[in-house]
């Protein structure tokens, strides 16, 4: 829908049109070097151009969050169910066997605990590094509209420097403050600068309305935040919202790990991003396999 601004020039999005791929099928991706290519090919799968990513690296700032105590008993066994683990170096290292296959896709930020202002973030990892734990992505925290705002866009930069030196790509994750409105408007914003200021990916968060502005407005694949716990049919459903309004996937933590049955979450949420299951359909599913755990 045309949005009017204040000198009443309609905005449009052309939610219609296809984005030119050029070939390659990942949006916004063509004139990058072949391993970049290739790293973004292990992320989203080749045949769907989409991706399930499982968040775990809420650690890094909250500590052992609900779900994530001890990630070697419960979320290990979730991995090879996923195409791409988000997590931190040290989880990386300590916890995830080396034999994983999956794409690994690193937090590099990081600073201030919940206790603190959360945009006062700072780079955490060498690049060097990401190269030695042979990451597909490297990510990071952007706080638009946050205290730290030229900060948080100043470390994105800096990694999405790095990342070109070394075909790695960079994840750009639109935060959210808590005095932050979540809407349309404020997501295209801090989707576009991301993408404009070098970041391939974009992950941001499912709104109810005009989500499609969001990704025809961003040049870059978006891939859908989870958030916090829903019930599993709404959590099923917000994912295909997304994936009909054009998202190249999710990046899911709470609403699979939190579930009564994760493992039946995460291959539910898995045949909503790459089969395209109705809410009903993956419900049905999610209910019928709810014995595997
Ligand atoms: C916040 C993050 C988190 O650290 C995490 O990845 C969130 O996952 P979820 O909200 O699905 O539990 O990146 O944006």
């Amino acid at each position: 829908m045309a949005e009017y601004d204040k000198d009443k020039q309609a905005k449009e999005y052309y939610t219609d049109i296809p984005v030119n791929n050029y070939g390659f099928f990942l949006k916004g991706a063509h004139s990058l070097d072949w391993g970049m290519k290739n790293r973004l090919s292990r992320i989203f799968r080749p045949d769907t151009g989409k991706t399930v990513m499982f968040a775990i690296d809420h650690g890094y700032f909250q500590g052992p969050t609900t779900g994530l105590e001890r990630p070697d008993v419960n979320i290990v066994p979730l991995m090879p169910h996923a195409d791409a683990i988000m997590l931190t170096r040290g989880i990386l290292r300590t916890t995830v066997p080396p034999s994983l296959t999956k794409a690994v896709v690193m937090r590099c930020s990081g600073g201030p605990s919940i206790l603190k202002e959360l945009s006062d973030e700072e780079l955490a990892v060498d690049i060097e590094d990401a190269i030695r734990m042979n990451v597909a992505c490297i990510t990071l925290q952007v706080f638009i509209g946050g205290e730290y705002e030229t900060r948080s866009i100043k470390n994105m930069t800096r990694l999405v420097d790095m990342g070109l030196r070394y075909g790695i790509p960079t994840m750009a994750v639109t935060a959210v403050g808590k005095d932050m409105v979540r809407d349309a408007k404020y997501f295209r914003l801090a989707t576009r600068i991301c993408a404009e200021l070098g970041a391939q990916v974009v992950k941001t968060y499912y709104v109810e309305e005009d989500f499609d502005t969001i990704v025809a407005s961003c040049p870059v694949p978006i891939v859908m935040a989870g958030g916090k716990k829903l019930p599993e049919k709404d959590a099923l459903a917000m994912s295909y919202r997304a994936i009909q309004e054009g998202a190249s996937g999710v990046d899911m933590g709470r609403n699979i790990f939190q579930s009564d049955y994760p493992l039946a979450m995460m291959k539910s949420v898995n045949r909503v991003v790459h089969e395209g299951l109705t809410p009903d359909e993956a419900f049905e599913y999610f209910n019928s396999i709810k014995g595997e755990g």
